[in-house]
């Protein structure tokens, strides 16, 4: 990416291999991860700006020092040879294959520091998981379901919403609806205990009023491209709470990051979890792949394959 942009701006070339810097390992790539946030960082519209020129992707899965390992990264990732730093580095144990290391590890981590670190869902409670099809989605809907949550599943179609069904979703809500927020608080029995949103604009506001008193919601994404003012009023007088999710923000903090990772491999390994179906693109189609995303035609994971 020498410009930032539309899908043109992402280009194929060949350069040298990257200089490796201190505490980071090199990684031979087998797999790219394609994540929501490529598209805004290409656009421009990312929480940071990059320096161009940039490679994009934030995680790869692949070969280092010999070991099968998932790592995470701030860009980079879109390549053959990559490299990331040792903290976020995570060797892939011998019965996960690769492209479920690759599922667990940008979105899996989300997913589950969504839920367990963030909103602490507890066993009973109502939670609210927007995109369930998507590749956080997918996961958040099945580990609430470990945790012993009732799931309220939001998509934007009817195969999607039944793919969340499939996942053990208890309730299925059309994101798109006139009337998210009745259909919302309906589904949730009344009121929602806590509620994932990454949208912004009328479906933060409806997942906000369909959240009971003292409900919790985290904030990680805006797809819309919509921002909601926030009345504190409201938050006095209903006890519900936003508090904002970034991933980067725990990439200092190995413990919590290896917690999660074995309780996810843990999850995949009894079956309580299922990783949605991968669907690999060639690297010189990264443009395909991030507009398939952005258009919302994906469901799962979205990955590259470098060595096409
Ligand atoms: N803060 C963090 O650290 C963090 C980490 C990972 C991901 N995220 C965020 O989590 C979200 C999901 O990421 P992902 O990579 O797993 O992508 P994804 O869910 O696999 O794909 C994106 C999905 O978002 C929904 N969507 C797309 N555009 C939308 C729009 N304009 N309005 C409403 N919904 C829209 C679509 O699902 P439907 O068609 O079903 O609506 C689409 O399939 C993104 O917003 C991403 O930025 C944040």
């Amino acid at each position: 990416m020498e410009n930032y942009g539309g899908p043109e701006v992402l280009q194929v070339s060949d350069i040298a291999e990257p200089e490796i810097r201190p505490a980071h390992r090199r990684i031979e790539v087998t797999r790219s991860g394609v994540n929501f946030a490529d598209l805004l960082v290409r656009e421009d519209d990312y929480l940071t700006g990059v320096p161009l020129p940039f490679i994009p992707g934030n995680e790869v899965v692949g070969r280092s020092d010999g070991e099968r390992v998932a790592a995470l990264m701030r860009g980079g990732g879109y390549a053959q040879v990559s490299q990331a730093p040792d903290l976020i580095i995570f060797p892939i144990p011998d019965d996960i294959d690769d492209d479920t290391a690759l599922a667990l590890t940008l979105q899996g981590q989300s997913a589950w520091h969504l839920l367990h670190t963030v909103l602490r869902v507890q066993p009973g409670e109502t939670v609210i998981v927007p995109a369930a099809a998507g590749g956080v989605g997918s996961l958040a809907v099945q580990l609430a379901k470990r945790a012993g949550a009732r799931v309220v599943a939001m998509a934007s179609t009817p195969d999607k919403r039944s793919f969340a069904s499939r996942l053990g979703a208890d309730a299925l809500v059309d994101s798109t609806s006139d009337t998210l927020a009745a259909d919302l608080t309906e589904a949730s029995g009344g009121g929602a205990d806590a509620a994932l949103e990454m949208t912004g604009g009328e479906t933060l506001r409806a997942t906000m009023d369909a959240l009971a008193p003292l409900g919790r919601m985290s904030v990680y994404g805006g797809a819309s491209t919509m921002e909601t003012p926030v009345n504190t009023r409201e938050l006095m007088s209903t006890g519900k709470s936003i508090q904002g999710f970034w991933l980067p923000l725990l990439y200092e903090k190995r413990g919590i990051l290896t917690e999660a990772a074995n309780d996810l491999f843990a999850a995949v390994r009894s079956g309580e979890v299922r990783v949605p179906p991968v669907t690999v693109y060639p690297l010189t189609e990264a443009a395909r792949a991030q507009e398939d995303l952005r258009a919302r035609r994906s469901v799962g994971k979205v990955a590259l394959d470098p060595a096409t």
